[in-house]
């Protein structure tokens, strides 16, 4: 009998998955336009976190208000949508794979007015032909959490989470920051993942500790890096 846990895992690694929740959430949004579907992490408020963390920091490396930003892996556009209700007025794009999700992160952006400052591509984040330019500001919420679980191998041979880094590198200005979120890899991991020459742990932000048998740790970790010149 198939593990229905390691399943459900393993599901969240395919295109197929993400295309199928899409297409439901923009048919309920259709039906429905107050439901922009679910918020990755929201019980741990990271969405709000990272924002907050953003805001606070403007002036810090390339964090300005007119920062342009990218979302990898953006899903509803969420993130992006209430960033823009912030202090940050620059060009706000969220790459997506699957063309649903970039279905329904257009379709609210058209209904609540905001395409103009906030758009969405379809990509797939390591595609050799994906060149979007540079950005300021690179954020991951839950992106590499999937990613890690597709078993996906570039050229056949490299994980793509090994690769991972090189992809955020290649889109980021020097000193601009990447700001991640993750709940399957610990901040030790998350470090020992992204860091590179080039990419440099700058500051992380802070959730509520569990303690467990004598262990302590947190369910959640967001860490931002710097890309140094
Ligand atoms: C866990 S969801 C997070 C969605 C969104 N960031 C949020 O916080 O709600 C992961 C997202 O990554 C996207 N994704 C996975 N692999 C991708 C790839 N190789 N290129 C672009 N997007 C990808 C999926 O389609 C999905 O929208």
């Amino acid at each position: 009998m198939q593990d229905t846990a390691e399943l459900s895992t393993s599901k969240l690694g395919t295109k197929k998955y993400w295309d199928e929740l899409y297409a439901l959430e923009l048919e309920n949004f259709r039906q429905n336009p107050q439901d922009t579907g679910d918020c990755w992490f929201s019980d741990s408020d990271a969405e709000q976190k990272m924002i907050d963390f953003m805001v606070d920091n403007i002036g810090a490396h390339r964090i300005t208000e007119d920062a342009s930003v990218v979302d990898l892996g953006t899903g509803n556009g969420h993130l992006l949508f209430e960033l823009h209700e912030t202090e940050f007025q620059g060009k706000l794009v969220g790459i997506d794979y699957s063309e649903e999700s970039v279905r329904l992160a257009t379709s609210i952006a058209e209904a609540t007015g905001v395409e103009e400052f906030v758009s969405f591509e379809q990509a797939d984040i390591f595609s050799a032909d994906w060149s979007p330019g540079k950005f300021d500001i690179v954020l991951d919420k839950g992106t590499l959490d999937a990613i890690s679980l597709s078993g996906m191998k570039i050229n056949g041979e490299l994980d793509v989470v090994e690769v991972y880094a090189g992809v955020v590198e290649k889109i980021l200005e020097k000193d601009g920051i990447f700001l991640i979120t993750s709940c399957n890899f610990t901040q030790d991991e998350l470090v020992q993942i992204i860091e590179t020459d080039k990419l440099k742990m700058w500051k992380t932000i802070n959730y509520p500790v569990f303690q467990f048998g004598g262990v302590q740790g947190a369910t959640i970790c967001s860490i931002a890096f710097v890309k140094q010149s």
